[in-house]
């Protein structure tokens, strides 16, 4: 037996690169008295048909699943596109996972809008590419010109998320087809489109073969713990896709579930009806409070400058705590300190998140007494995001992606 240590087996770049942090999910998880306002879930639970069509499937749960090709149908249908266009996945992030792992590897870039869901850098530096982090201007708006401008010969992707984890806003279809002219493979990240009014990009994947449009049942269709998403593309990279992505990938029950929540659109409209109407009100209740900036959203979350507070994020978010909520600190980058996001609950808990927030700006009491709360928080778990970073090529201590606060 030689005597060389087991990890010098591995693959160069796997010891440095940060694996997600879900510290953040296993406390909330292991404190289900809180409302847990910091991952940008549904607080709706799966309807009924959902629930009857998953219990139906774990009866049969001794056989393989089937490719999907019902769901996929029904994806197809839903969203105007033709079958042979939809890969599912074991959540979005599978999706993202292949995709990135298709076009991106050593010595490539990916170009990638900042701040935005933090799995792009990742996977893109864990594939041994090199991420391009585009910041949005000052006042969040996409840059595009400055994303045209990183485009070299070694730009391998693009990532773009509409509307954007944390700041909420949206790309308009004239912004992305300036983008898509480049010809570059372009991810377009749509994981909360239903739970707003944004623009649907997957009807451009017919005439723009550079696009790839992500999406999930894990936020207004509230599955998250079902993990089911996919992704829409032209059928020659659906077909490369599938290549890398592990077969049987989605079980069954989520197979079945996502079958009963596409056949019921209504459900889903009320679900985004709902969402929209209790954002405008947090919104509107946020606008109202000395110091804040909260940035309007398209998504279940609001982004929350709160400089103007004298408070810190982290300040904020520990108050919280201390009340049983929990809430997202931005820490990352550019973001540091100064940027809350707050996940839009049931009404209960967007009353009480407005209640808390008011004192927490003010300074209210630091050991507030805490006291529980009801039922309606205790939903499925989610993969979430964390903010970019700052300028293109930033120095190797800036590159890790941010780790979440607990
Ligand atoms: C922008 C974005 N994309 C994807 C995901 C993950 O989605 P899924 O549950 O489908 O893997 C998240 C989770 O928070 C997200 O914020």
């Amino acid at each position: 037996m030689n005597d060389i240590p087991i990890e010098q087996y591995l693959r160069p770049g796997i010891a440095s690169a940060s694996p997600y942090d879900a510290r953040h999910h296993d406390f909330a998880w292991r404190h289900r008295e809180l409302d847990r306002l910091m991952s940008n879930e549904c607080p709706l639970p799966p309807s009924p048909s959902v629930i009857a069509a998953a219990t139906a499937a774990l009866q049969i749960a001794n056989f393989y699943p089937n490719s999907g090709e019902d769901l996929r149908a029904a994806i197809a249908a839903f969203n105007g596109v033709e079958p042979a266009s939809v890969m599912l996945g074991n959540g979005s992030t599978e999706v993202l996972d292949v995709v990135t792992r298709a076009l991106v590897g050593p010595g490539d870039e990916a170009v990638i809008s900042v701040p935005t869901y933090a799995f792009f850098e990742s996977q893109t530096r864990l594939y041994g590419g090199e991420p391009l982090l585009i910041p949005m201007t000052d006042d969040f708006r996409f840059d595009v010109p400055a994303i045209l401008a990183a485009v070299t010969v070694r730009t391998k992707a693009i990532f773009l998320c509409s509307p954007n984890n944390p700041t909420g806003n949206s790309w308009t279809p004239a912004e992305l087809e300036t983008v898509l002219a480049l010809g570059v493979p372009t991810v377009v990240d749509q994981a909360y489109l239903e739970c707003g009014d944004a623009p649907s990009f997957a009807r451009l994947v017919a005439s723009h073969p550079n696009l790839i449009v992500t999406r999930t049942m894990s936020k207004a269709f509230g599955l998250a713990a079902l993990r089911l998403g996919y992704g829409i593309a032209t059928p020659s990279l659906v077909d490369a896709f599938l290549r890398l992505r592990i077969p049987f990938s989605i079980s069954l029950v989520a197979l079945r579930a996502g079958l009963a929540a596409m056949d019921h659109p209504e459900e889903l409209e009320e679900r985004r009806a709902f969402i929209s109407s209790e954002r405008r009100r947090v919104l509107a209740a946020l606008l109202q409070m000395p110091g804040l900036k909260p940035f309007p959203s398209e998504g279940n979350f609001i982004l929350i400058e709160v400089a103007g507070t004298g408070r810190t994020s982290g300040e904020i978010v520990d108050f919280a705590k201390r009340e049983n909520m929990l809430l997202r600190a931005m820490t990352a980058h550019r973001l540091k300190d100064a940027f809350v996001r707050v996940t839009i609950g049931t009404i209960e808990q967007n009353d009480r998140f407005i209640d808390v927030f008011a004192r927490a700006i003010v300074g209210g009491p630091q050991i507030a007494a805490p006291h529980t709360t009801g039922g309606a928080m205790n939903r499925p778990d989610s993969a979430d995001s964390a903010p970019g970073g700052p300028a293109t090529r930033p120095p190797e201590a800036a590159r890790s992606v941010a780790t979440l606060p607990g």
